[in-house]
């Protein structure tokens, strides 16, 4: 079993000091990629889609030097055609690294715990930290590294996105708020990480229903879809349950001057967020998307015990 070996299953398996280097170690990987993985190999076992996810993990290890095995959907059938501990052996005997994208948390855990090589979240149901990164790298670039203070609202759904967002953000300082109907506030284990972090750090973590408290001079606003993959039976039920909830031209007027836009993406134009914020100005929405490629180069260098170099 692979004990010793280093996973990134949640954005609470980082310090706040790996964060940071991570973040830096992002940053100069794209001022100047470094071959940094000849040879080694990552693969990518998906059983959901994606577009960001995958391409950004196959560019990154590109621009490393290495090569990616992409296993769709279908293929492996993770404790279905094949038991979790017997995939994630065979595959150690294969791949220097694996990036899965899957159901529950408790897959990914199941995995790693037989795994002799890292795994990185791809994204479950609970968690997505190479989200989180990538997202916290195209906040310094527009904000600068220094980010204790600076105030980031969310917007809608306490998902998977929002969970490892307000960890890694609460570590770096920032004042989180988050705003959520009853019934869908970020989970309590993720509050407790992340408000404990915040603490250590100097910053906060809000928690509201109501849209406007939350964004309420903000320099950053964030939203993510109201019905993530794998909800698609709840999708009426939660359209009702978040109106009000939507990143509009109002809701945004109630935010800083210059306030900037974000969202994982995919989005659904017209639920979450119109098509008018979306475009506009303030939108940082696709350096996000792009940042992918870049924190998950860092992650995947780290977590096989390879640093870049950072000229600070
Ligand atoms: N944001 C994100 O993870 O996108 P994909 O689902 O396309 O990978």
């Amino acid at each position: 079993m692979g004990d010793a070996v280093r996973h990134l299953l949640s954005a609470a398996d980082l310090s706040r000091e790996e964060i940071f280097f991570l973040l830096d170690a992002a940053a100069a990987l794209k001022r100047r990629p470094q071959r940094l993985l000849e040879g080694r190999e990552l693969a990518l076992l998906f059983e959901k889609p994606s577009l960001r996810t995958r391409v950004s993990f196959q560019v990154a290890m590109r621009h490393l030097g290495g090569e990616t095995i992409y296993l769709a959907p279908q293929e492996v059938g993770l404790g279905e055609r094949e038991a979790i501990q017997d995939v994630s052996r065979v595959l150690a005997r294969y791949v220097d690294i694996v990036a899965i994208r899957t159901y529950g948390q408790e897959i990914v855990e199941q995995y790693a715990k037989y795994s002799g090589i890292p795994v990185i979240n791809a994204l479950t149901n609970e968690e997505h930290p190479c989200q989180a990164l990538a997202d916290l790298l195209t906040v310094r670039e527009k904000l600068g590294d220094d980010l204790r203070g600076r105030s980031l609202a969310f917007i809608g759904d306490g998902n998977n996105v929002a969970s490892s967002l307000v960890i890694v953000a609460a570590s770096l300082g920032m004042d989180v708020r988050m705003a959520a109907p009853r019934g869908y506030m970020l989970p309590e284990a993720v509050i407790t990480e992340a408000s404990a972090r915040a603490e250590e750090a100097g910053g906060s973590l809000t928690l509201v229903h109501d849209p406007v408290d939350a964004v309420s001079g903000a320099e950053l606003l964030y939203t993510d879809v109201w019905t993530s993959m794998g909800q698609e039976r709840e999708a009426e039920r939660r359209r009702i349950d978040f109106v009000g909830y939507q990143l509009n031209r109002e809701l945004v007027s109630r935010a800083a001057p210059g306030a900037l836009i974000m969202h994982d993406l995919p989005a659904h134009r017209g639920d979450e967020i119109t098509d008018e914020v979306m475009e506009s100005e303030g939108s940082i929405i696709f350096d996000q998307a792009e940042n992918r490629i870049w924190a998950q180069a860092a992650a995947v260098a780290f977590l096989l015990g390879v640093a870049p170099q950072i000229e600070y």
